[in-house]
């Protein structure tokens, strides 16, 4: 219970790595700030499971369309509200929008369909990083991490819009991970391949599976227990873990 009394937000922990982290976290003492966005029945069963599990723990459920900044500003202060400053933030919500695959055509990803993921995986995270920042400074402890991708460093299987919305990620981290290293905050990345048990990654294919050096997709707790060492670990900062069963050695 190394996070005892510790407030993580979570955003999308409707999807399969999110509720994972949420039960891992939870596992460490963690109070959860549980986000999603259309999937209210899944964030509404993650509670009855934490609290199946962990009797007395406090799990709360916030909606919140991340497209939308407006939106972001509404999380972080009903957050803040019902349940205090988040101590530790895991930026994990993020879409495709569209798949055009490895040999897709690029025309097929439109400019506004590039800003969108963009404003999505990357915009978003980077406004409640901004929001949640200043307390953390203030107590001089904070706990960073966003969920990437190997496309961030391969180019992946979705598209390009999908690879350089994960990628900005990576510079985000390594500023603020130096910059404010001194007031106690870590700031980190994982990296993850292809993830099953997720909405984003339900009909995995042949060819994904046989790009995978140890022959099967990712489940998401091998995830999870990368952003729980992330979380509990205070010496370990401005790093991009990857967790791909060996595709990408020298990828970053
Ligand atoms: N699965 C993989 O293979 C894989 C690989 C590399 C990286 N990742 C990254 O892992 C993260 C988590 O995804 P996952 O694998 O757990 O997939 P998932 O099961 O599809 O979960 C995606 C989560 O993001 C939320 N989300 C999607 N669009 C949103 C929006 N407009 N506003 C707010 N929340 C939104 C979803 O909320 P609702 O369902 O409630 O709408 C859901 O909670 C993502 O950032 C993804 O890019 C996944």
């Amino acid at each position: 219970m190394s996070l005892k009394g510790r407030i993580a937000l979570i955003t999308g922990c409707s999807g399969g790595i999110g509720a994972a982290t949420a039960l891992a976290l939870v596992r460490q003492g963690c109070s959860i700030a549980i986000h999603y966005n259309s999937a209210k029945e899944k964030a509404q069963a993650l509670v009855q499971t934490l609290q199946a599990a962990f009797p007395g723990v406090i799990a709360i459920i916030f909606q919140a369309d991340l497209s939308d900044y407006e939106n972001v500003r509404r999380l972080h202060s009903q957050v803040v509200d019902q349940m205090g400053h988040p101590d530790i933030l895991f930026n994990n919500a993020g879409g495709t929008l569209k798949t055009i695959g490895r040999m897709g055509n690029i025309q097929d990803i439109s400019i506004e369909d590039f800003e969108n993921t963009w404003k999505l995986n990357t915009g978003s995270s980077y406004l409640l990083t901004q929001l949640c920042i200043p307390h953390m400074v203030e107590q001089q402890y904070g706990r960073i991490v966003f969920n990437s991708s190997v496309a961030a460093g391969t180019g992946g299987v979705i598209g390009p819009h999908y690879a350089s919305s994960k990628s900005a990620l990576h510079g985000l981290l390594h500023w603020i991970a130096s910059r404010h290293a001194k007031d106690g905050i870590t700031c980190n990345a994982v990296a993850p391949a292809l993830i099953v048990e997720t909405t984003m990654m339900s009909n995995p294919t042949d060819e994904m599976r046989n790009m995978i050096p140890v022959g099967r997709l990712g489940v998401p707790n091998e995830i999870a227990s990368i952003v729980e060492l992330l979380v509990t670990n205070a010496y370990m900062t401005n790093k991009i873990i990857v967790a791909d069963g060996g595709w990408t050695p020298s990828a970053f």
